[in-house]
């Protein structure tokens, strides 16, 4: 059940962005992206493609693993941005960004960037919102780090890219 507006005809928040590099996506993000979904009326997991920055799986890779992790949630669509983030969140006509917290160490960073994109666009929030317990040691480079040195990921990641994910190390 969405939750609905004042007049009780629609959702309170159209649009939110869910953003990251989700090199590999997690079932941390997952849990995140499902959540923001039962507030928004649709949620854009925005996957950053910044040229200069290193990733182990590959644009496409990242989006794919996205598409067949989200299969089941309708209302949210995939998508990839370069650039800034409060531009592609503005193109889209967003009124959130919305981004997972794990612990105090996430916090620092996220508050900057909060700050940095409240100062570009006043009128988008970003909104935290508090990872599930289970997934609070949960992190995409955790993922990386035990699938290259043969440790088990089941149940890190979705099923349906746990053998991609173990591929990509064993191909190495
Ligand atoms: O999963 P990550 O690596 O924490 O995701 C980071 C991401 C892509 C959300 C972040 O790096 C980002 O927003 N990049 C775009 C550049 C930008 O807008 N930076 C903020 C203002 S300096």
């Amino acid at each position: 059940m969405k939750k609905q507006n004042a007049e009780g005809d629609g959702p309170s928040m159209k649009i939110c962005i869910c953003p990251g590099s989700f090199d590999p996506v997690t079932n941390g993000h997952i849990d995140i992206i499902s959540r923001a979904s039962k507030l928004c009326e649709k949620v854009i997991v925005a996957v950053g493609n910044n040229k200069v920055k290193k990733t182990t799986f590959t644009i496409e890779e990242r989006m794919g693993f996205l598409h067949c992790a989200l299969v089941n949630l309708p209302d949210v669509e995939i998508d990839c941005f370069d650039g800034l983030l409060i531009d592609f969140a503005k193109r889209k006509e967003a009124s959130a960004i919305v981004k997972g917290l794990r612990a105090v160490s996430d916090f620092e960073y996220e508050f900057q960037m909060a700050l940095l994109n409240k100062r570009l666009d006043y009128n988008i929030e970003t909104l935290f919102m508090m990872t599930n317990v289970n997934y609070s040691y949960l992190s995409s480079s955790a993922v990386k780090e035990l699938a290259k040195n043969g440790g088990d990921i089941e149940g890190l990641v979705p099923d349906c890219i746990k053998q991609k994910v173990m591929e990509k190390f064993s191909a190495k």
